[in-house]
């Protein structure tokens, strides 16, 4: 009888030795949210374990780390104001210039990647300057702004820009006003396939972010398209992307292996609030062991053709591997 495939997975070591996929502390990028005051550290409701933290306890985040072997963030920020063009994120006393300032001068050793767009900013919730007539955003009125918001960023001490709103031109309109401030170093992490999605629900609620009126499906990717998937993040890559991504990740893994398979850039996923908390929730009740379907599905993100995890199980996960 042939019983090739048994020998190879009875003894526990032959299994180590022929692992296809292994996950690392260095695949992931850890997700904060950071807003004005001192001492604050307020737990979201709909993501256990999730935090808005001021930026005194961001710093100390940053060790707790860096103890886990995490040495990757992402910023998201919560700011004091909002009006209609989200200035807050276009001024050097924003929370996030305030914070990526403090963070780089207590932890020079983070690598510390900014999300760029202007939702969480805006009174309106939209992801730029809004298209009265058309209750969507003005593409090309957002790209100069995104483009100051980069160099805001860069001056501020972000290690890599993330633009997350998907307007058309964002990667070379950004591109050219980093470069022209001489920011030429500086990598962009393209949100390039996002698609308009339900599980973005929970990072509303944290990031305050909902949208006032209507939703992103003008701007965003409709879930039932798979060569204008492929092709937004194609588009990206022409236009000076450093490194793509496919977001959410759970139920787009195909478009992960898509991807994968006609560039040769690193490719990141964004593993959504959403996705995280329904683990979480699942976990809590009971219905499954959330440790092993949790490592189950960032190694699924791997196997896909991830090199990088944006994740908020990061530390979770962290805690398993070092173990
Ligand atoms: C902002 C942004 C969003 C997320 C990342 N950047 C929200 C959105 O597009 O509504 C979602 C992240 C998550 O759900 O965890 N443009
Ligand atoms: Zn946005």
């Amino acid at each position: 009888m042939f019983k090739r495939f048994r020998r190879l997975r009875i003894n526990e070591k032959l299994r180590e030795l022929v692992v296809e996929t292994t996950l690392s502390t260095n695949d992931f990028i850890y997700p904060l949210f950071v807003r004005e005051g001192r001492g604050i550290k307020n737990e979201v409701s709909s993501m256990p374990g999730v935090y808005q933290m001021s930026i005194d306890e961001i710093l100390k985040e940053c060790d707790e780390l860096k103890k886990l072997g995490l040495y990757s963030i992402i910023l998201f920020g919560i700011p004091e104001v909002k009006d209609s063009i989200g200035s807050d994120a276009l001024s050097e006393n924003g929370i996030i210039a305030k914070a990526l300032k403090e963070i780089k001068k207590a932890h020079p050793d983070m690598f510390v990647v900014t999300d760029l767009c202007f939702c969480e900013f805006t009174d309106h919730g939209h992801c730029g300057i809004l298209d009265i007539e058309h209750e969507t955003v003005d593409n090309d009125k957002t790209l100069n702004i995104l483009a100051d918001q980069a160099i805001v960023h860069a001056k501020a001490g972000s290690d890599m820009i993330a633009p997350s709103g998907m307007m058309d031109g964002m990667i070379s309109a950004i591109r050219e006003g980093l470069d022209s401030e001489g920011f030429i170093n500086t990598p962009i992490m393209s949100y390039s396939t996002k698609f308009a999605s339900g599980y973005y629900g929970p990072f509303r609620d944290v990031a305050e972010s909902a949208p006032s009126f209507g939703d992103r499906r003008s701007y965003q990717m409709n879930p039932a398209n798979r060569r204008e998937a492929i092709n937004e993040s194609l588009e990206d890559e022409k236009e000076g992307a450093d490194i793509l991504m496919v977001k959410p990740a759970l139920a787009y893994m195909d478009i992960v292996r898509d991807i994968r398979e006609r560039t040769l850039l690193p490719l990141a996923v964004y593993n959504v609030s959403g996705e995280y908390s329904m683990l979480k929730m699942a976990g809590k009740m009971g219905l499954i062991d959330y440790e092993k379907v949790m490592m189950e599905t960032l190694t699924g993100f791997k196997r896909a053709g991830a090199d990088i995890i944006i994740t908020y199980h990061a530390k979770e996960a962290a805690k398993i591997l070092k173990s």
